[in-house]
């Protein structure tokens, strides 16, 4: 063999039988062959497992869908490059013309987008109430038969709680899916509830770091079944390496997401006695409207707290400048704090009464808590205040 081929075909490493690394190998290839044309023909009939082709299925992303079902307490899961990933290819497989969705105005903005304007091209209606509106709800799913309830909890940017017992009985009485985008409760909560599909970015606390990009469907076995083909064609898979970062960051996932909450409550608690704070958002607070439905549904309640200003927008602009242990960053879940502003909140296409029940303010701020020491975070943030003049 000629030099030139050998490097195309390098001598291959196996490990002997008995041996095996304790951290599994990241398979970063495309494709995988058989034997034989016989085995290969055997494997696109569907008659023997293995894999393939990496779009399709691919070990490493393989043992993270697995993982992930455990942990969401499903049978199934599906990976795919990004959360908006996971959401778009769920809306566009479980979707078909004529279909009705309903949704709430509280969601996060980008999957507003795709059900108003990337569905609606397609001929998919929906209506979108406050995800604190169960009459609404129960009216609209009288009114047309509807395929899909979808939402979130706690929401974003103000922690608003939504009553998942409720919201999935009425779903499922109306004959629709319920989905719920579980990102900021986290995979480890929720999954006692009636919920046909979980959807999750991967990129906040399953990967915990801020490097890498990710999105999940978590599903019974027959629902991802039915959703595989059309994700494989949709094309938004997850690269091996990346599903390896997760996998990695999945490690220490409980240790992150507890240690992060537990600091988040005493932000919250510290920034609840202060004087320049007119309301904090938090479902750890017994202040917050629907803490003892939180306290039903959640063991943790996450890393977010958000807060009103008295001050308003100048105070706000003078708060987020003086930090500086919190990033001026999107995102949520990684191990640094971030700090948002009304400004980046988007939802500037909402109507006044929407905006109203979004309860964003110009003087709201969203803090994501991070692994750094508590007191630091309450000193900057004290001090912040301070300067904010507030
Ligand atoms: C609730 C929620 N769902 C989905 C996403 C989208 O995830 P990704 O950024 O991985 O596409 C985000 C991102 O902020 C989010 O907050």
């Amino acid at each position: 063999m000629k030099k030139p081929t050998r490097v195309n075909h390098p001598p291959c490493v196996e490990l002997p039988p008995g041996n095996r690394p304790l951290v599994a190998p990241i398979y970063q290839t495309v494709k995988f062959e058989f034997d034989t044309l016989e085995a290969t023909e055997a494997y696109l009939r569907g008659e023997r497992p293995g894999f393939f082709y990496s779009r399709a299925s691919n070990p490493t992303t393989r043992e993270l869908e697995l993982l992930l079902a455990e942990l969401q307490g499903r049978d199934d899961c599906l990976v795919t490059a990004s959360g908006v990933g996971a959401i778009s290819q769920t809306l566009l497989a479980l979707t078909k013309q004529g279909d009705h969705i309903v949704c709430f105005v509280e969601t996060y903005n980008p999957t507003r987008y795709l059900i108003r304007r990337l569905l609606g091209r397609f001929g998919v209606t929906h209506t979108l109430l406050s995800v604190e509106d169960l009459a609404g709800v129960e009216r609209a799913l009288a009114a047309q038969a509807t395929r899909l309830v979808y939402f979130e909890s706690p929401t974003n940017p103000v922690t608003k709680v939504a009553d998942i017992a409720a919201l999935t009985r009425l779903a499922r009485a109306a004959g629709a899916l319920s989905v719920l985008d579980n990102t900021f409760a986290g995979l480890h909560q929720h999954g006692g509830y009636d919920v046909d599909v979980f959807v999750h970015s991967l990129t906040k606390y399953a990967s915990g770091s801020g490097d890498v990009m990710g999105g999940a469907v978590i599903a019974r076995s027959e629902l991802i079944r039915a959703l595989r083909t059309d994700f494989g064609a949709l094309g938004g898979t997850l690269d091996p390496h990346a599903a390896f970062l997760i996998l990695r960051g999945l490690k220490t996932y409980f240790v992150r997401y507890r240690t992060q909450s537990a600091s988040a409550l005493r932000i919250a608690q510290f920034l609840a006695e202060h004087a320049a704070v007119a309301r904090v958002h938090y479902p750890g607070l017994p202040t917050h409207p629907q803490h003892a439905l939180a306290l039903q549904q959640m063991q943790d309640f996450g890393t977010i707290v958000s807060f009103d200003l008295r001050g308003g927008a100048g105070a706000v602009r003078r708060f987020a400048d003086s930090l500086e242990l919190f990033a001026l960053a999107a995102s949520l879940g990684s191990t640094e704090s971030l700090v948002l502003t009304p400004q980046m909140m988007g939802g500037r296409e909402l109507s006044a009464e929407q905006q109203r029940i979004c309860a964003i303010t110009d003087g709201t701020i969203r803090l994501s808590i991070g692994l750094e020491d508590t007191e630091d975070l309450i000193a900057d943030i004290g001090r912040a205040l301070s300067a904010a003049g507030a």
